[in-house]
């Protein structure tokens, strides 16, 4: 019978490893949240408030589509098996993100819209997208495909800088940041939104994870591969930009709830806080840490 301590074909130390399991052992179902008191409660929401809950989760489903398909070149390029054991967890956690997008839209937002006579929306529209975002995800696509005909360390740290740092690890967490503050009870002129917020909680948390693994990635890209710091300041500093034209127009005018300086601050702390937890092998919070659900 095989142990822990028998070798095997797998690292099991390996960093990657370990957020595979997490992954594994944090499994949970998008179609086992209950939306039923968010179609009630929805009804309460005003009318720039609902706009921009419209927005955002058209954003953010469009968001997760686009990234199952262009994390896809990462699971083709690593050679480590745990790495790849991890990217696996990572496409599917991203393709249920997608799923829960969907059926929130689906059970909640459709028929609130048809309720308020608004006509049928979608969330593909492309009303709901502005310029700063269709770049950032363009440039995006571009990084992760490029892995297929040019894999070097430079190539691999744009990759992560553009999915994990960029999009993961400063956009969505600005945006879940938002619109949990905003549907979780705190502002008295909005209802709580129980299935969306834990649906973001989820999702949130599973992001916790394929940060970290990017921030890992280059952090040993530097050490390892003499990959230089600045391209990777510069490169997410550059993309910073497209976020805070993203965030800093996504409150709808009169709208309550989280503003947009505040939001525009938040991804700029995201911002500082990665770039320290890069260049600093010890910065590297836990998986534990990272799954964590932070105020
Ligand atoms: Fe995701
Ligand atoms: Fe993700």
């Amino acid at each position: 019978m095989s142990t822990d301590t028998t070798p095997g074909r797998i690292d099991h130390d390996r960093r990657s490893f370990r957020y595979f399991r997490n992954a594994v052992e944090r499994h949970w179902d998008p179609h086992e949240i209950g939306l039923a008191p968010d179609r009630e409660a929805i009804r309460e929401v005003p009318e720039p408030a609902f706009d921009g809950l419209r927005e955002t989760l058209a954003l953010f489903g469009a968001g997760e589509e686009a990234v199952t398909e262009d994390l896809s070149p990462l699971g083709v390029v690593l050679e480590d098996v745990a790495d790849q054991l991890f990217v696996t967890t990572q496409l599917y956690e991203e393709a249920k993100h997608a799923d829960f997008f969907d059926r929130y839209w689906r059970s909640v937002i459709a028929p609130e819209e048809e309720r308020r006579g608004l006509g049928p929306t979608s969330p593909t529209d492309d009303r709901w997208f502005s310029d700063p975002y269709d770049e950032l995800f363009e440039r995006n696509e571009t990084a992760m495909h490029r892995l297929l005909r040019e894999d070097t360390p430079e190539n691999r740290a744009l990759a992560y800088c553009h999915y994990h740092m960029a999009i993961e690890g400063i956009l969505a967490q600005t945006g879940y940041y938002g619109v949990q503050r905003n549907f979780s009870g705190e502002y008295a002129e909005l209802p709580q939104l129980p299935g969306l917020v834990e649906g973001f909680s989820r999702i949130r948390s599973d992001e916790g994870r394929h940060v970290g693994f990017g921030m890992w990635k280059l952090e040993t890209l530097v050490r390892e591969e003499d990959v230089d710091p600045t391209l990777i300041e510069d490169t997410v500093g550059e993309l910073a930009m497209f976020v805070q034209g993203i965030v800093g127009e996504s409150t709808e005018e009169g709208a309550i709830g989280v503003d947009d300086e505040t939001l525009v601050g938040y991804a700029a702390e995201k911002h500082h806080d990665r770039m320290t937890q890069i260049v600093d092998d010890s910065e590297l919070p836990d998986v534990e840490e990272l799954v964590a659900l932070e105020e």
